[in-house]
């Protein structure tokens, strides 16, 4: 048991009941079957991620998460979520975040995802999430959700402001997660703090009621590009909500945008390294190079190789044209699909009733466990 589970008590009823003598099961193993036996709760190969409608999508969600979600669709059940009740935890605009929700739907589909070979849905059409949220705000602890650095980042200086959701988005998350029965959640490296909650809450959920019905998560942070940083600040994270757009590549840029965005991009006076360990300590030069080792499939010394001793003047030239090259035919798919914005609703509608399919029963069997009386 993690930590913050063993530090938090259920009511004592409930944790007077034995758990068959045996701790859950460790960290990053395949979940057991549940004792209370339920057709869903078998699958153990099921991803599941999700992504915000705040902003366009940059290069950072392209590297760090959309990317490795393409090639899962061949080989588990994947299930990938729009998930709009998460970017309400600051202010959106509501025509913008409409416009927002189809334009990163279009995005993903653009990117690789097929609606045919994988659930792809917008997060509020599909109520479990907001169901099985509430319970977990009740089963998580203050002070688990005290830890969170996305929360303290995000909220600033003046937390008192910061709206209540913010707080507990986490515990949204893993209800995301959970009520899927997911088990492989692809994510950029920010999430993992997010993730290790999410199996704390899984964790004294089947522990206060004496269950084992929510399996353990496995955070999958794939790829040379887990985290790509802003190109004004090689120590912050690339990110759609950064007021100035100069930071970052968004998937909409069009050539001549990328070009002057790479150009302009913060580095030191010194020429690239001929080697990996020539990057210490020059996080600018890192995130470069690390950018078109992601593209091209190499790896940093392999850049490095082809690229070492070159001023950036030279370098940022190669960059910008691998960018173009790559993030061309996505931005021209992206703008096809937006033209027929009834064709992609109607692929998420389809999703949303393939996703409730499997998230509502999982949920009701919580609801269950917890002693809500049945609704039907
Ligand atoms: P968000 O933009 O916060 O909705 O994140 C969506 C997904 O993109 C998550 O899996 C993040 O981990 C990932 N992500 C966001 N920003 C970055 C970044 N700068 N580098 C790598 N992955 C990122
Ligand atoms: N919190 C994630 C982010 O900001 C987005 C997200 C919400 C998510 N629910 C999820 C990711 C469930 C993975 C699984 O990037």
């Amino acid at each position: 048991m993690s930590a913050s589970a063993r530090r938090s008590s259920g009511p004592g009823l409930i944790q007077s009941r034995p758990l068959d003598g045996t701790a859950l099961p460790a960290r990053h193993s395949a979940p057991r079957s549940p004792k209370r036996s339920s057709p869903m709760a078998q699958t153990n190969t099921r991803v599941f991620s999700g992504i915000q409608p705040s902003g366009v999508p940059t290069l950072g969600n392209y590297l760090g998460a959309i990317r490795n979600w393409v090639p899962l669709q061949d080989t588990h059940e994947a299930i990938y979520c729009v998930v709009d009740l998460h970017a309400i935890t600051v202010w959106q605009d509501p025509k913008e975040l409409a416009r927002q929700t189809r334009e990163m739907a279009a995005a993903l589909i653009a990117c690789g995802l097929d609606p045919a070979r994988c659930t792809l849905f917008i997060q509020s059409h599909v109520h479990a999430h907001a169901r099985l949220a509430w319970i977990f705000n009740c089963v998580a602890r203050l002070g688990w959700l005290n830890r969170m650095t996305q929360f303290k980042d995000k909220a600033g200086k003046d937390r008192e402001a910061a709206s209540s959701g913010l707080y507990v988005y986490p515990n949204l998350m893993a209800a995301d997660i959970l009520t899927y029965h997911a088990t492989k959640v692809p994510v950029g490296d920010d999430q993992k703090q997010h993730l290790e909650l999410a199996n704390d809450i899984a964790q004294k959920f089947n522990h206060d009621y004496g269950v084992t019905f929510f399996p353990l998560i496995e955070p999958l942070i794939q790829g040379i590009a887990a985290r790509v940083m802003s190109l004004r600040d090689g120590t912050k994270k690339m990110s759609k909500s950064d007021p100035s757009d100069q930071s970052r590549i968004n998937l909409t840029d069009d050539q001549d945008a990328i070009a002057l965005k790479i150009r302009r991009a913060k580095t030191d006076p010194e020429p690239l390294p001929e080697s990996e360990a020539g990057l210490e300590g020059r996080p600018e030069a890192r995130n470069l190079v690390g950018i078109l080792a992601a593209i091209t499939g190499e790896t940093h010394a392999g850049v490095l190789r082809h690229h070492g001793g070159k001023g950036f003047g030279a370098f940022k030239e190669v960059l910008a044209e691998a960018l173009v090259a790559h993030l061309g035919p996505i931005r021209a798919e992206m703008n096809r699909l937006l033209q027929d914005p009834a064709a992609l609703d109607a692929a998420l509608r389809q999703g949303a009733e393939r996703a409730d399919a499997i998230a509502t029963p999982i949920c009701d069997e919580a609801e269950r466990l917890v002693g809500f009386l049945p609704r039907k």
